[in-house]
């Protein structure tokens, strides 16, 4: 089985031709609202792609808690442990400009976590499964988690976003680290822009205590690393709708084959073919493809 422990948000998309300059008020070219957060989207990923996976999160009492808390169900997640805070559920307010997002969050509900939560929503974990966490929930929650699920003997991977300094007690209990290329950078201090740096970047995670890193790069792939063993996985070429998920899908689809045997390099290249869906899409859970996707990606390829 596999858990996610992390954010549930409603995101508030803006489809903009250019950012606004300082004191301007502009139209958007498109306005939605749609399902987020990126624990939601790893869990919706996961299930999507026809894996087993409970989801750990917080919702407010509020109509947007609802309706995301259906269709984490809908989509086939376990959504049993997601429960209802006081604080409203979680908001990210989302700007695309040529495909490209930026990101305000408002945390509410997804900051109402206690120890408690987490027992609960482990309580039937054990050895052989796999925890995924992210950083839109307080550090205390995932730093406590991740020790616990050690514990358990589980997989930790971690999905270090929105960037923040890691304290070691998490960092020595995580065993595949998910930085994209500007996280890495705020990481590690070093931005890979080839072989060098790119060794530099990997060697300062692995400092940090972590067994093992994908770096996702956006345009120009990712990379697997294990040990000294890099492997770069080219990107396929799509045209980019909407980027906002991409990341997600990659980590959600990229968990679900390791937990399923593969090695890390195969599960890179699935999670890239699935993630290359989402970015051909707008929106974030909306956009993530099935399993029949992806395979009919894969096996063009092969
Ligand atoms: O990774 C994309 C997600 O980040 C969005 O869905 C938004 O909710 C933010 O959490």
């Amino acid at each position: 089985m596999i858990y996610v422990l992390g954010s549930i948000n409603m995101d508030m998309v803006a489809k903009v031709a250019y950012m606004p300059a300082m004191g301007e008020t502009m139209s958007a070219d498109k306005f939605f609202l749609n399902p987020g957060g990126k624990g939601a989207n790893q869990a919706i990923a996961i299930a999507k792609l026809g894996g087993e996976v409970r989801m750990i999160g917080k919702v407010g009492p509020d109509a947007s808690g609802v309706t995301l808390k259906n269709n984490l169900i809908k989509c086939g997640v376990d959504a049993n442990y997601v429960t209802e805070s006081i604080q409203p559920t979680g908001i990210a307010m989302i700007i695309v400009e040529n495909g490209d997002n930026r990101i305000i969050l408002s945390a509410g509900a997804n900051y109402d976590f206690c120890e408690e939560d987490v027992d609960d929503g482990l309580s039937e974990a054990k050895e052989g499964d796999y925890l995924i966490m992210q950083l839109e929930i307080p550090m205390e929650t995932v730093v406590y988690a991740a020790r616990l699920a050690k514990k358990k003997k589980m997989t930790v991977i971690l999905n270090p976003a929105p960037a923040q300094t890691l304290p070691e007690s998490l960092t020595c209990n995580v065993d595949v680290i998910c930085p994209n290329e500007s996280e890495a950078e705020i990481l590690t201090g070093v931005k890979v822009t080839d072989d060098v740096s790119l060794a530099v970047t990997v060697g300062n995670l692995y400092r940090m205590g972590v067994k093992s890193a994908v770096i996702t790069m956006g345009g120009k792939g990712a990379y697997v690393c294990r040990g000294t063993d890099i492997t770069h996985i080219e990107p396929r070429k799509v045209k980019v709708v909407d980027t906002t998920g991409a990341g997600d899908t990659f980590i959600g689809a990229f968990t679900l084959k390791l937990a399923g045997g593969a090695s890390m390099e195969q599960a890179g290249r699935f999670a890239s073919a699935a993630s290359s869906v989402t970015i051909t899409r707008e929106g974030a859970a909306n956009s993530i493809p099935t399993l029949s996707e992806v395979e009919k990606i894969v096996n063009e390829k092969s």
